[in-house]
């Protein structure tokens, strides 16, 4: 059998972030050093509980290490976040849950008895990638405060990553604002320090992601396997069925995108990403009214050095027969 494929995920658990990383545990070909935890579809309380709860059901010994409970700066001028929707049934700490969202505050899992390691994230993160003898993938499906801030402290771990591969950013499609993704919007300053990091990023954009939606009789299938956490997955998914068909209906209604799950399916087989382009990205932090917009420079000559592989595509099929091939491990 080939080498395994070395990750480190970086997430924000919700909902599509528990399916993603359950991709990666059940999965042979990737070995998964390590989750760290970050703040965005929820507080860092809960996308940690969340993570180490998918671990648990999964019965993985991966470490959770929980990272920045915060964005960079984004928060130091409370004006800045005024263009903000809320589109996701996101609350702000002490609100009450809506009924319809993307993300409840736990998910449908056992609560884990496990708990996240002692050393934080982005400390892990520097010691872990200053001292691998392999380069490792990182895979983030969060805001990139972690591993932003981890090349700040330590820029020498650039050497060893061999890629970061992020769900975040739109080319045409957006969701926290007209113009912006959420994970992008959330952290923009990290989201251009890793852009201008150097190191080789695929940009898996809602532009992909949205190609690759699921439906309630991919629902049935899963409860059809007869297991607790792919009751729970069917159950999660129906539950962003139903958030998407209230709050950004789909091209076809009744359906819904899984988008950080479509990283993993990258990372196994990268034709599962299409229309891939080699873009210039940066990223507007300006605090106006494309705070969090990914700027991709499409023109033959552009101002800057291109950075950046885009994918504005995705093999459906593919994509499901992965998420289902896997899945089915866990009976
Ligand atoms: C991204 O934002 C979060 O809500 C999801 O988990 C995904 O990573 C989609 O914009
Ligand atoms: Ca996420």
């Amino acid at each position: 059998m080939k080498e395994k494929i070395k990750i480190i995920m970086d997430c924000d658990t919700g909902s599509d972030d528990a399916i993603a990383i359950m991709m990666a545990i059940l999965s042979e070909k990737i070995d998964l050093i390590g989750i760290c935890t970050v703040a965005g579809n929820k507080a860092l309380n809960y996308t940690t509980e969340n993570t180490l709860a998918v671990v648990e059901a999964l019965n993985s010994d991966v470490k959770v290490y929980a990272g920045c409970p915060e964005s960079m700066v984004t928060k130091l001028l409370p004006t800045r976040r005024g263009s903000y929707s809320g589109f996701t049934g996101v609350k702000d700490e002490g609100d009450k849950e809506p009924e319809i969202t993307y993300h409840h505050d736990h998910l449908p899992l056992p609560s884990p008895t496990r708990k996240a390691e002692k050393q934080n994230a982005v400390c892990w993160l520097i010691e872990t990638l200053l001292t691998t003898e392999e380069k490792i993938t990182m895979v983030v499906t969060g805001p990139m405060t972690n591993l932003a801030m981890a090349l700040r402290i330590e820029p020498k771990i650039a050497e060893n990553i061999k890629e970061i591969v992020f769900m975040g950013g739109g080319f045409k499609v957006f969701n926290a604002t007209r113009c912006s993704e959420f994970n992008i919007w959330a952290d923009p300053e990290a989201a251009q320090i890793v852009l201008t990091s150097g190191i080789k990023c695929t940009m898996v954009p809602l532009d992909a992601t949205h190609k690759a939606n699921f439906d309630y009789q991919d629902c049935k299938r899963l409860r059809a396997m007869n297991h607790f956490v792919t009751d729970a997955v069917a159950l999660m998914i129906e539950q962003r069925i139903e958030a998407y068909d209230a709050y950004q209906p789909q091209a076809v209604l009744g359906s819904a995108p899984i988008h950080d799950a479509l990283v993993v399916g990258y990372i196994l087989q990268p034709k599962v990403l299409e229309e891939i382009k080699f873009m210039r990205v940066d990223v507007d932090f300006s605090g106006g009214m494309a705070d969090g917009q990914t700027i991709c420079d499409t023109r033959a000559y552009p101002d800057d050095e291109r950075n950046c592989y885009v994918a504005l595509g995705a093999n459906n099929d593919l994509f499901h027969q992965q998420v289902f091939s896997l899945l089915e491990k866990v009976n």
